[in-house]
């Protein structure tokens, strides 16, 4: 039988890390939907088309995911999710991992909304652009990258706008999301109330 989480929200919100937790908590599998995003995107800035590159993305793209998470792929990740023809062709990829047996979690911007509307538990977990970009600079000079903090904060309002904006599976709420604001919860409060409303969907 199958079981969905679906976690939405914009970057740097904590959707990850309460992702994974929930999945881990659970028992679920989990899909970073964000990594078939980045991984065309990461093909477009090697030169190739979009919609080619949605239509050829295999499991085995995924594989190396911290060469997909820098700031440039990501730009790149927000620019060809805006083409319908992109989505379409990542859909089933997502649709069929949400179907598998066991159950999954998966996090990104249209998952309650367009990708699993039937999902059993929607999140939409969200907090104030300072706090994630301040969230995200710390952790991408913890990775040595040289980036400013004014930086990313454009960067982060730059992609919100982007995602919010777009009318191919705009990032929004699903009507019966369960909304979770983490900007002044820390991240072990967040998880507890993503598994709070998983278990009473149980
Ligand atoms: O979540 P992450 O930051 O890895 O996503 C990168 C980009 O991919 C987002 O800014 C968004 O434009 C796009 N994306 C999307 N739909 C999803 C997941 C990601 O449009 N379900």
């Amino acid at each position: 039988m199958s079981f969905t989480v679906a976690i939405d929200g914009p970057a740097a919100a904590g959707k990850g890390t309460i992702s994974r937790s929930v999945a881990a908590e659970f028992g679920l599998a989990h899909l970073d939907t964000g990594l078939l995003y980045r991984a065309v995107g990461r093909r477009v800035l090697d030169g190739a088309d979009a919609i080619a590159a949605a239509e050829a993305l295999t499991a085995q793209d995924l594989e190396n995911p911290e060469a997909l998470r820098t700031a440039e792929v990501a730009q790149a990740a927000s620019r060809v999710a805006v083409m319908p023809e992109v989505r379409a062709h990542l859909l089933a990829f997502q649709r069929s991992f949400a179907a598998r047996d066991g159950g999954a979690v998966l996090d990104g911007r249209d998952i309650g909304t367009v990708i699993c509307p039937e999902a059993e538990v929607k999140l939409f977990v969200t907090a104030s652009a300072e706090v994630r970009a301040e969230r995200r600079y710390l952790e991408l000079s913890a990775k040595g990258s040289d980036v400013s903090r004014a930086q990313v904060l454009a960067d982060v309002r730059e992609r919100d706008a982007r995602d919010a904006g777009r009318e191919a599976a705009p990032m929004v709420a699903a009507e019966t999301a369960v909304l979770i604001d983490t900007s002044e919860m820390d991240i072990a409060a967040a998880v507890a109330a993503a598994c709070d409303a998983v278990r009473a969907a149980l």
